[in-house]
């Protein structure tokens, strides 16, 4: 264990915070939802306007809750009650962080889900690579329509999926019961590089092999007409799930960070890799998607139905297949590992629980909700928890869980973040924190105070009403 200066368990270096926080930031965020997302949303009009939402609001927030986090040196929530009492704040403030701990918990249990359904096409794709050999193409044997099957017949076994949920839930709960430089540095520090090699290894794989340059043209060539309010929207929420704002998160993760790291520095190092690999990804899997003579498409399906096509009439297709999804489970689990961490982390602060059983207590309650979101597939799919609301009409439990988080809670604790480091906190505090000077520290203000809480404004009214758009 490394013990910050408050003698807290805390990052053993600046690299070890580093790669934490882009193994948090970097998941399934990057390489299913934003592939998915440009492909629903027009390509370069929405690839473009989602790099400018990184700049403008996406790090200014990251820098922001790092520096509240580094400030506390404890769990989001007292890391807020600090900063508001020091500033004579009201101690209200600290619902902003309790909200992000309950956001995390929300996005783990079905994230964990997801992770689970990685599990299995990894198993898929292992026992392909024993049938077809190394250089074999994959799913040999299979009919289009076999391949089309995999993916329901998964969403039809609720059972299947809740015992894949427990797997992965199993494998992140014993990283965080770790502790911070033992278990959840240590998992960056090895998984981080790994998935690095892998995506660049497959990405070459499909620059060569694959349609390079239509998939370079589908990304980046800009189409302004296509730059829609819903396009501007999905790019503004789609940066913030994938920085892995309004949680919490980095709020928690910045309170292992010593006093000497500059947190602007580190937020623009985590900032640029994870919109790196975010690119590299739609690099990554459109050409392999067109090369197959295949169409891009929204949502889950791209990576769990088009791909698996795609491997089949790829040379070695079952082997690029299991690297590829081998890579998607390093990313995933890093983040997953982040998102217990916000509750556990709270948990041990509130109750004066040890690390063990805190963990040991949010795992098996994200347990119970990635069961029932599991079971919203199939047996339990009449059941909409929040069904009452015209928001959520007709969600079950795991669509209720992603969009109660990414429609409401994300963009309101990202907004009361942004509130509250500009207007409310005490500017020396800040000052002090955020490793800025001159204009860039003017121009940060400028975007925590205004532009931020304008947009994360819009996105809030867009998204409970989106009839106004
Ligand atoms: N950023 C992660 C991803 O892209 C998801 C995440 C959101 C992780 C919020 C932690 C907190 O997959």
């Amino acid at each position: 264990m490394v013990a910050t200066s408050s003698g807290r368990d805390g990052w053993s270096s600046r690299t070890g915070f580093v790669l934490a926080a882009v193994g948090a930031a970097v998941g399934l965020g990057n390489l299913v939802r934003f592939p998915a997302e440009a492909a629903a949303n027009g390509g370069g009009a929405f690839v473009l306007f989602y790099i400018f939402c990184i700049l403008l609001i996406g790090l200014p927030i990251m820098l922001s809750e790092t520096l509240i986090g580094r400030h506390g040196q404890a769990s989001a929530t007292e890391s807020v009650k600090k900063m508001a009492a020091e500033s004579k704040a009201s101690s209200a403030w600290t619902s902003l962080a309790g909200l992000g701990v309950l956001s995390a918990f929300m996005i783990l249990a079905f994230y964990c889900v997801i992770g689970g359904w990685v599990l299995y096409y990894i198993g898929i794709f292992v026992s392909d690579l024993f049938q077809s050999g190394v250089t074999g193409g994959a799913l040999v044997g299979m009919t289009p329509d076999d391949i089309k099957a995999i993916f329901p017949g998964l969403l039809e076994n609720g059972g299947l999926m809740a015992g894949l949920d427990a797997v992965f839930i199993l494998v992140t709960v014993y990283f965080v019961a770790r502790g911070v430089s033992g278990g959840i540095e240590v998992a960056s520090v090895w998984l981080m590089p790994a998935f690095f090699v892998l995506l660049l290894g497959i990405t070459i794989y499909g620059a060569f092999g694959g349609a390079f340059s239509e998939a370079v043209t589908y990304l980046f060539t800009v189409d302004f007409s296509k730059l829609t309010g819903p396009v501007m929207l999905a790019a503004i929420g789609q940066a913030f799930f994938s920085l892995s704002l309004g949680v919490a998160g980095m709020m928690t993760y910045g309170s292992y960070v010593g006093r000497d790291v500059n947190l602007a520095k580190t937020s623009t190092m985590i900032s640029f890799a994870d919109t790196s690999v975010a690119l590299i990804a739609g690099l990554c899997i459109f050409p392999i998607v067109f090369a197959a003579g295949l169409s891009s498409e929204g949502g889950l399906g791209l990576m769990f139905d088009v791909l698996p096509h795609a491997f089949q009439s790829m040379p070695a297709g079952s082997l690029i297949g299991l690297a590829f999804f081998v890579m998607v489970g390093f990313a995933a689990l890093t983040s997953s590992v982040s998102l217990m961490e916000v509750p556990t982390a709270w948990a041990m602060g509130k109750f004066g629980l040890s690390r063990h059983k805190a963990a040991g207590i949010v795992a098996s309650l994200a347990l119970v909700l990635g069961i029932a979101s599991a079971y919203s597939f199939n047996a339990i799919s009449g059941f909409h928890p929040l069904g009452f609301i015209p928001l959520f009409e007709g969600q079950g439990v795991f669509d209720a869980l992603d969009s109660v988080t990414a429609k409401l809670f994300m963009p309101i604790g990202a907004l009361l973040t942004a509130i509250f480091v500009g207007w409310v906190a005490d500017r020396r505090l800040i000052d002090s924190e955020n490793g800025l000077t001159g204009g860039l520290h003017q121009f940060w203000r400028f975007l925590v105070r205004w532009l931020c809480p304008l947009a994360l404004t819009a996105i809030l009214i867009v998204g409970i009403f989106p009839s106004v758009l």
